[in-house]
């Protein structure tokens, strides 16, 4: 089939693609942003291939030395295209309270006008246009195994090549997805321009985008409209804004779950395997913990990973959670990686990678701060400027961004779970639930029950990283750590939770332990107290023996904690005392933690439930006994 649209614009339509509500929309899309071209992907290596040359033609990319990190490729954002933009998101919900108080919120016909109609006083819309002297890219795409009962499908238009390239690696993406849309198959259209059309004869530039950004989500018809940013969480459509804000809607209205959360596989050395979801905001060590290689101290344990950001989880018949891990590839936070905080890691990036601002050597290889303990002499940072050990001392300049990240497939990861690609998906015994908490929040603590778990997961803080843009080190109230990306009222999002708790048990399931932890614990001289990253094997030890009934704890204000004897330590050097620091409940920081809890509880009253309230009267009358 080959539609001709507007002006001599053709769709291209391949012969395979049967779906005429997709074809349409395609053209719909094309004439509305004046696309010069479209183009279908099929997903192949091919193809891939034949992008990233393109990209390297356009200067976006630069090829890696082959020798030293083959199949790779780095890019240069714009310095104004880093990260996330939060205050650029939107949940146009018809009613702005199930949008809720912590997102931003217009009017969905206000936004149409904005970006897809044009206003009544003769303002143009955003889209109109925009893909003008560009291709436009159709990028079908399952998240999960296709054809999992967990998975769904979407389709991304988007005229950057960069997300094309991105999302074959990010999701299962091309032909195979659009076979099993059929003729009539449900779909997410998510719509994706960088917002820089060009003119005739006018040259690109490497990483076009457009200073104003909207990431737009319209949960009651399930539409992303992104404009203006090229950059992973804004362009990238499957990740945040498919498999998070829009999912999270699906699930609360189908009786599932989509959670910023690692799911990791958990063997004890008697062969015995449990499977954890752990929820940690962003940079704050998912992939270096869904990674973890445990100690030599612990032999005969094993960390698998199934995912590393996302987990979309459902009840399975027998009434347990079944997760399976949305993605494909892992799309993670590179200053900061290396070989002793995660080697899993650094094997995963050694070829097939796209590293996007992060520093380039003399060699044609890569670097980015805390790779290595010395820099090398030279580099071209991620700007593309000259970059020494003696710039970077004098204007504290940093070789690679804070924020730059490599992108690279699940299969690159000698730690995969053989699970990973399960359409069933994975049991869940444990939650995790974790922040960066330089004080107050122990090193582990387990829930007494689904309600207390609920609390300690809706009150979680942390310090803000360079995910997102904005200021950085402030403690914010990032409830599940799902703050930017719950696709409705966080409160309702509470009640879901609560709901779907209660249901399970009422049906007779055992419903997974939750725990809060905490890694970042600082001494008086500043530095973290608790070693992690491997190291976290041990509270994990300890979580699986809870779940199995093997391990003791003591009960305190709120919840239950591990005593010093209660943990392993063999082939660590920590002591008693620096065990108490990190794991302590000070009843003055607590009643602080507490009002800060109730703060939000405020900023969250409209139907904030009930339980919440009632758990926190409880451990202020624990805190005051
Ligand atoms: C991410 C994030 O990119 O959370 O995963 O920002
Ligand atoms: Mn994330």
């Amino acid at each position: 089939m080959n539609c001709p649209v507007l002006e001599g614009v053709r769709l291209n339509t391949p012969a395979h693609v049967r779906h005429a509500r997709l074809i349409e929309w395609v053209a719909q899309i094309a004439a509305l942003t004046e696309a010069e071209s479209v183009y279908w992907c099929d997903g192949s290596t091919e193809e891939y291939d034949r992008l990233c040359a393109q990209l390297v033609a356009a200067g976006t990319f630069t090829k890696l030395n082959p020798q030293l990190r083959p199949n790779s490729y780095l890019a240069r954002s714009s310095p104004s295209d880093v990260a996330r933009v939060e205050d650029r998101t939107f949940i146009c919900s018809e009613r702005k309270e199930d949008a809720g108080p912590t997102n931003n919120w217009m009017a969905p016909a206000e936004m149409r006008e904005l970006l897809q109609t044009g206003r009544p006083d003769g303002t143009p819309a955003l889209f109109r246009g925009a893909m003008r002297g560009r291709t436009m890219y159709v990028v079908p795409f399952s998240m999960g195994p296709l054809g999992s009962p967990i998975a769904h499908i979407g389709v991304e238009l988007s005229d950057s090549p960069y997300v094309a390239v991105n999302m074959k690696i990010m999701t299962r993406m091309g032909r195979d997805v659009l076979d099993v849309l059929g003729s009539d198959g449900h779909f997410v259209p998510c719509v994706h321009t960088v917002g820089a059309p060009l003119q005739p004869g006018q040259k690109d530039v490497a990483w076009p985008c457009n200073e104003t950004k909207y990431i737009v989500h319209y949960p009651e018809t399930q539409e992303i409209w992104s404009y203006g940013s090229g950059y992973g969480g804004n362009a990238l459509l499957g990740k945040k804004c498919f498999a998070l804000r829009i999912a999270s809607t699906m699930g609360r209205d189908q009786g599932w779950l989509a959670e910023h959360m690692l799911i990791l596989g958990v063997e004890s050395p008697e062969g015995r395997k449990h499977h954890i979801a752990a929820a940690f905001p962003s940079a704050c060590g998912k992939t270096n913990f869904a990674m973890l290689i445990p100690p030599a101290g612990l032999p005969g344990w094993k960390v698998t990973t199934i995912g590393d950001d996302i987990a979309w989880i459902k009840p399975g018949l027998d009434g347990r959670l079944y997760a399976i891990n949305p993605e494909a590839g892992y799309f993670g936070v590179a200053p900061g990686t290396n070989d002793k905080t995660n080697p899993n890691c650094m094997a995963c990036l050694e070829r097939d990678t796209i590293f996007t601002n992060v520093a380039l050597t003399d060699d044609g290889d890569v670097w980015w701060e805390g790779m290595t303990d010395t820099p090398p002499a030279h580099l071209i940072d991620w700007q593309g400027r000259d970059w020494t050990p003696e710039i970077g001392r004098d204007t504290g300049a940093k070789a690679a961004h804070p924020n730059a990240r490599f992108t690279v497939a699940a299969t690159n990861n000698p730690a995969l779970d053989p699970a990973w690609d399960d359409a069933a998906g994975v049991p869940i015994d444990a939650f995790v639930f974790g922040g960066r908490r330089s004080t107050t929040v122990p090193l582990v603590t387990e829930a007494r029950d689904w309600v207390e778990g609920v609390y300690m997961a809706a009150t979680m803080g942390s310090e803000t990283t360079a995910a997102a843009g904005g200021k950085q080190g402030v403690v914010r109230r990032d409830p599940f750590a799902m703050l930017p990306f719950v696709g409705y009222n966080m409160s309702d999002y509470f009640q879901h939770w609560l709901d779907l708790g209660r249901k399970l048990q009422n049906a007779g399931a055992t419903l997974p332990k939750i725990y809060c932890v905490n890694w970042f614990r600082k001494g008086p001289d500043g530095k973290f107290v608790w070693p992690g990253y491997g190291e976290n094997m041990r509270v994990l030890k300890w979580m699986v023996e809870r779940v199995e009934g093997e391990a003791q704890g003591v009960e305190n204000a709120f919840g239950v904690t591990p005593r010093y004897e209660d943990l392993t330590w063999t082939g660590l050097d920590f002591n008693r005392e620096q065990f108490q620091h990190v794991d302590s409940i000070e009843t003055d920081a607590w009643k602080t933690e507490l009002a800060l809890h109730a703060e939000l509880f405020q900023q969250l009253a409209y139907h904030l439930p009930r339980e919440l309230t009632d758990t926190k009267a409880k451990i202020e009358a624990r805190l005051s006994a």
